[in-house]
């Protein structure tokens, strides 16, 4: 059948595994990349699909609503796939009026625009909003977040994911938009930028500058690999029930300062440098505040109800991610050249 979709933040990290999937698997569908092309946003992350004749790439802001209203009269929108957002603590932490405005207005809008293109005609619409599990807050050894875990955000950044979250809620129950939300733990792999640990660790042992470890590294996280949570997302996009909201997760905790001993080890072996040598490199810094303990998921529901499972341990996931930066250190130069040098400076400097 075909099918028109927008993804918003297409060009980012998960939104560019997300595109690559939707026009490869689909080529009867179109599929529109609306990206803002912020720091975070790289079309070079789809320099293998931008050719195929069902992707459309729209250089637009979720917030203007003008462009967002000629995008939806332009193309016959069946479906949204709501990605863009501001997406890192650290920076929601020194800027939290940004990550309001992109992620909660920037939803709203979004969600007004297809309101008013689809003006009640329900019928084969989907509106699917990607969130996070940080909305749930750190939650206890022992426990696992699942769909009914109160919403409890610690953090500007998944604040405003939290808000983004009801707004989507109250259009699907107020006025009857077809909405369906997951909830995904900590993705890795290739096209991370590298402000985020795993990319930025490996970013560094390459330079051998020092590893940033925030804290004592006793702060643990659930990896998913990145292309498991695309075919997540065109799951639950496929087979979702409408109203329902779905908790991604790899069911892979790692304590960050272990996770970042075994990258050491895999690296040194890759680099044909002696075991131990990037490993002295680890540098325990001040820590992130109000820094969430643990996340874990539990994603039961949706690996019972729609059969998702993820494709790849973490070890093989891991190794495909160093492999990829080994190889694309072009994308990682110009990445880490101009603005990101002043954004290091700023973060890490006298930490
Ligand atoms: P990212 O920062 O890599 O990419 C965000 C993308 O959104 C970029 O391409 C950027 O240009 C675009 N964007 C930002 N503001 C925009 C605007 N105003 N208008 C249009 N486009 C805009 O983020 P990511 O890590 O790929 O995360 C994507 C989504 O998944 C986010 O909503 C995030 O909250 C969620 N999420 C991320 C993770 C993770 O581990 N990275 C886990 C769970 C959920
Ligand atoms: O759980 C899902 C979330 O995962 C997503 O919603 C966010 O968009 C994504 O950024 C990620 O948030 P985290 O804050 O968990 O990811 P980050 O990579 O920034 O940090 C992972 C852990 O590593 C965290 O405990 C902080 C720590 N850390 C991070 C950096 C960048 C360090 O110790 N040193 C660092 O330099």
């Amino acid at each position: 059948m075909k099918k028109t979709i927008l993804v918003t933040g297409g060009a980012g990290f998960i939104g560019s595994h997300v595109v690559r999937r939707l026009v490869n698997r689909y080529p009867e569908y179109t599929i529109i990349n609306y990206d803002k092309l912020t720091y975070a946003g790289n079309l070079e992350n789809l320099s293998d699909v931008d050719q195929k004749p069902n992707y459309i790439f729209v250089k637009g802001d979720i917030l203007d609503g003008d462009k967002l209203k000629e995008v939806f009269s332009q193309y016959t929108i069946s479906g949204v796939i709501h990605l863009a957002a501001e997406s890192h603590v650290d920076r929601s932490l020194h800027n939290p009026d940004e990550f309001a405005i992109t992620n909660v207005i920037g939803t709203i809008r979004l969600l007004q625009a297809a309101k008013n293109a689809w003006n009640g005609n329900w019928e084969g619409k989907r509106f699917y909003h990607i969130s996070t599990d940080e909305v749930y807050g750190s939650v206890e050894h022992g426990k696992f977040f699942t769909e009914e875990t109160p919403i409890d955000p610690q953090s500007p950044y998944s604040s405003s994911k939290a808000s983004s979250d009801h707004f989507v809620k109250a259009y699907g129950n107020s006025y009857k938009m077809p909405v369906v939300i997951s909830r995904c733990s900590n993705n890795y792999g290739p096209n991370h930028f590298p402000e985020k640990l795993i990319p930025l660790m490996i970013h560094n042992i390459l330079q051998k500058k020092p590893l940033p470890v925030y804290g004592k590294g006793e702060n643990v996280r659930d990896w998913l690999f990145v292309e498991d949570h695309a075919a997540a997302i065109d799951t639950i996009f496929h087979k979702g029930k409408t109203g329902e909201v779905y908790n991604i997760g790899g069911n892979n905790e790692w304590k960050n300062i272990d996770l970042v001993y075994f990258l050491c080890k895999l690296m040194d072996s890759k680099l044909k440098r002696s075991e131990g040598e990037s490993a002295k490199l680890i540098t325990f810094v001040t820590d992130r505040p109000g820094h969430d303990l643990r996340y874990a998921i539990d994603a039961t529901k949706l690996m019972t109800q729609l059969g998702w499972r993820p494709s790849v341990t973490f070890e093989q996931g891991l190794e495909k991610t160093v492999d990829w930066y080994l190889s694309n250190q072009e994308w990682l130069n110009h990445v880490t050249s101009g603005a990101y040098q002043q954004y290091y400076q700023n973060m890490y400097h006298n930490r």
